[in-house]
Parts: C-alpha cells; sequence; structure tokens
C-alpha cells in the first residue's frame, strides 16, 4: 500500500518550477515530475501557480505542493497503488472543479504518475506493461519517433513561424534504427546549416531543434531534405510539420511573418491561401503528417486538410480533452490525437481519451511538452498503449532523450518481442 507522499518544487528544462512527487510503498520509492507547456486555451486542466511575482515570476508551485503534502497524502495513503482508477477518482472527488484547479492538474498529475510507477513495482511487472493492462491492450508496440530537427515558432528565435519541422523514420526495422536514423540526420542537418548559414544558424530552440534564422517554411524543408539526401535512407524518413497555426492566427488570416519586426504585411495568408499553400508541401516534400495547420477555432479548413495529407494531428485544435476530442471525431476535423497528459492530469483520463482515438480509428501521438523534466513516464506509456507513435522534440537534449533512450531500454527488455510501428504507425492497435 501507499505509505507516504512527499512533494517538492523543481525546475523544468526551461528554468521553470514544476512538482516533483516521490510517493512510497513498502516496495520502495516511486518518483514522477510534470512537464509544462505554454496553455493552450480553456479546455485544460489547470497548472497551479503561486502568481507571486517575487518569486520565480510568479511561476512557483507552492501551494501544488502543499495540496499533494497534506489534502492528497491524507486521501492516498493506505490505498494500493495498482488500482490506478481508484487513485485517480480519490483525487478529482477531493478536487471537486472540472479542470482540476483546486488541487491543481500539476499536483494530481506528478501523483497519478508515481503511483503508475508504484502500481507496476507492486505487480512485478514493467511499467509499460502495467499500463497496457490498464488499458485492457494485449500488443506492446515500440512508437514511430518524431524528431523536432528543425524548432520555430514559439519555440525558438528565428523568424520561421511555423513550430516544428519533423523526420518520422517509417522505415526504419527497429526502434533503435530509427533513433540512429534521427541522430544522423540532426547531425547533418547541423552541417547543412553551418555551411549556409554559420555556426550560429545551430544553436537550438526548446525543444532541442535547430533553430537557424530561416524566414520560409521551404527553406527549412529544404534543408531537412537536404540532411535526409545526405545519410542515404531517403524514403525510410518521412517529413512532418506542427504548424501551431493558433499562433499566429490574427483574426482570419494568418501572419508567416509575425516574428519579424519590420514586417511588410506580404505574408499575412487567409485560409485558402494556406490550404494552398500545403497543398503544395506536401507535393514537393514527404510530408505524412501536419498538426494544427489552422487556429485552433478553425474547424473547417482545418478538416480541409485531410484532403491533402494522410494524417491531419489536433493538439491545440483538441487540448487532449475528450468533448473536444468527441467533437472532432463526429464532424471528421482531423484524424489523430496528439496527447498530453498534462492538459488531462491523470493517467486514468490519458487511457480513456486514447481509447476514444482508437474507436475510431485515429492515430495517436503521444507528447512531450516544450517544459519538460528527466521523467520519462511517456515513453512507457506510449509503448503500453501502442500508440504507433510519440513526439518527444530533438534527438539532443538530456530532457528529451530521456524519453528516446528509455524506449532503448523497453526494446532491449523485450528483446524478440519488441515490435516498431514503422509503416504501421497510424494503426497498430
Ligand atoms: P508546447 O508544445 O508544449 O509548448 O505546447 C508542444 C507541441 O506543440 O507539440
Ligand atoms: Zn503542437
Amino acid at each position: 500500500v501507499i505509505t507516504k507522499i512527499k512533494a517538492r518544487q523543481i525546475l523544468d528544462s526551461r528554468g521553470i518550477p514544476t512538482v516533483e512527487v516521490d510517493l512510497f510503498t513498502h516496495k520502495g520509492m516511486f518518483r514522477a515530475s510534470v512537464p509544462s507547456g505554454d496553455p493552450s486555451g480553456m479546455y485544460e486542466a489547470l497548472e497551479l501557480r503561486d502568481g507571486d511575482k517575487g518569486t520565480y515570476l510568479g511561476n512557483s508551485v507552492n501551494r501544488a505542493i502543499k495540496n499533494i503534502n497534506e489534502r492528497i497524502s491524507e486521501a492516498l495513503v493506505g490505498m494500493d497503488p495498482i488500482l490506478q482508477s481508484q487513485i485517480d477518482q480519490a483525487m478529482i472527488d477531493l478536487d471537486k472543479t472540472e479542470k482540476k484547479g483546486e488541487l491543481g492538474a500539476n499536483a494530481i498529475l506528478a501523483v497519478s504518475i508515481a503511483a503508475c510507477k508504484a502500481g507496476a513495482v507492486e505487480k512485478e511487472v514493467p511499467l509499460y506493461k502495467h499500463i497496457a493492462d490498464l488499458a485492457g491492450k494485449t500488443n506492446l508496440t515500440l512508437p514511430v519517433p518524431a524528431f523536432t530537427v528543425i524548432s520555430g515558432g514559439k519555440h525558438a528565435g528565428n523568424n520561421l513561424a511555423i513550430q516544428d519541422i519533423m523526420i518520422l523514420p517509417i522505415g526504419a526495422s527497429s526502434f533503435g534504427e530509427a533513433l540512429q536514423m534521427g541522430s544522423e540526420t540532426y547531425h547533418h542537418l547541423k552541417a547543412v546549416i553551418a555551411e549556409k548559414y554559420g555556426a550560429h544558424g545551430c544553436n537550438v530552440g526548446e525543444d532541442g531543434g535547430l533553430a537557424p534564422n530561416i524566414s520560409s517554411i521551404r527553406e527549412g524543408l529544404d534543408l531537412v531534405k537536404e540532411a535526409i539526401n545526405r545519410t542515404g535512407y531517403n524514403e525510410k524518413i518521412k517529413m512532418a510539420i506542427d504548424v501551431a497555426a493558433t499562433d499566429f492566427c490574427k483574426g482570419t488570416k494568418y501572419d508567416l511573418d509575425f516574428k519579424s519586426p519590420n514586417k511588410s504585411g506580404q505574408n499575412f495568408k487567409s485560409g485558402e491561401d494556406m490550404i494552398e499553400m500545403y497543398k503544395e508541401l506536401c507535393a514537393d516534400y514527404p510530408i505524412v503528417s501536419i498538426e494544427d495547420p489552422f487556429d485552433k477555432e478553425d474547424w473547417e479548413h482545418t478538416k480541409s486538410v485531410l484532403q491533402i495529407c494522410q494524417q491531419v494531428v489536433g493538439d491545440d485544435l483538441l487540448m487532449s480533452n475528450p468533448k473536444r476530442i468527441e467533437r472532432a471525431i463526429h464532424d471528421s476535423t482531423c484524424n489523430a490525437l496528439l496527447l498530453k497528459i498534462n492538459q488531462i492530469g491523470t493517467v486514468t483520463e490519458a487511457i480513456e481519451v486514447v481509447k476514444l482515438a482508437n474507436d475510431v480509428p485515429w492515430g495517436v501521438v503521444i507528447s512531450h511538452r516544450s517544459g519538460e523534466t528527466e521523467d520519462s513516464f511517456i515513453a512507457d506509456l506510449s509503448v503500453g498503449l501502442a500508440s504507433g507513435q510519440i513526439k518527444a522534440g530533438a534527438p539532443c537534449r538530456g530532457e528529451r532523450l530521456a524519453k528516446y533512450n528509455q524506449l532503448l531500454h523497453i526494446e532491449e527488455e523485450l528483446g524478440d518481442h519488441a515490435i516498431y510501428a514503422g509503416e504501421d504507425y497510424r494503426q497498430c492497435l
């Protein structure tokens, strides 16, 4: 049983406070921490921050910590960590608010993850196996990694409007090989960029993607194409983009120059212009997935991208919110879910929304946040839920590699039973 829960404040990869918890059972201590990103709107679970401007610029999480150490701890000590849904429900009942704003979704999620880790050890099975059991799944699958190789948008200080240019090594035969392909492409890209823009072009963004000062999407895609050519892997590596278009939507237009100080106003695109641009990009590059091609409320235009690209991923569009997901399924607005566990707040609810997506069936991308920790839980989650895809940033920077390296460990542990999603990354249910 759970004997003690102790939380503390630590810093995430951006140097911003976040919640870490140590949960104790008779089997040992289980530690978990939660990530944080730029809030996408009113439908996501609420991250509790102290708001005292004199301390960490308002970002400290002492109230969330106190809630764990006092109220959550009191409710959960004595419970069996195997009973994930009961533990999560106990916290939801204690919180009583729709967005978990009373205790803080950051407080609740940290404990939920720590309990999940404890549950696995209690059952004496690997974490990914415990997650698969909780979800009622039998097939364990290593996901295709979507490596962010170029960063832009709000994640980097260059002029590139879109947030990520990613590569998906779907032609690899194992996760280990996919990681190698990702790393080699990344390093070739670094060389390509250094040749064209000088060494300062190789600075990285928040997710570890390279951030040369390019302003057009094509310029970025060309660099990545050249890097893939240099690796020789060619069609084994596909491309994807996260447009994160909500960040540069101005009324009904999209400002592709939103970060440049001396904008001419030439680069404002209408929804139709954007559609045209996506058509051309998908024709000229091996793009298999586009995330948030339009503003989070621009459902009609988003839907039309399904005619252009194999996969349309809803991130800000869905906010991992079951109601938004159900509506998007009903309206056929997109065909893949990006799951950010801290937008929903418990392991049980994360499993539930993945099931919603599986039933359609949609693709599922288990995702990191721009502010990450060394916790590798989402790696196990992606294998246990057989999500088929994981987005955890570049093959660079420790907090990103924590996830990819954990997938290496899992692949090694599964040995002959390891299955890499590969070409089936959209449906490996
Ligand atoms: P965020 O970005 O964590 O800053 O929201 C992640 C993503 O858009 O995939
Ligand atoms: Zn996104």
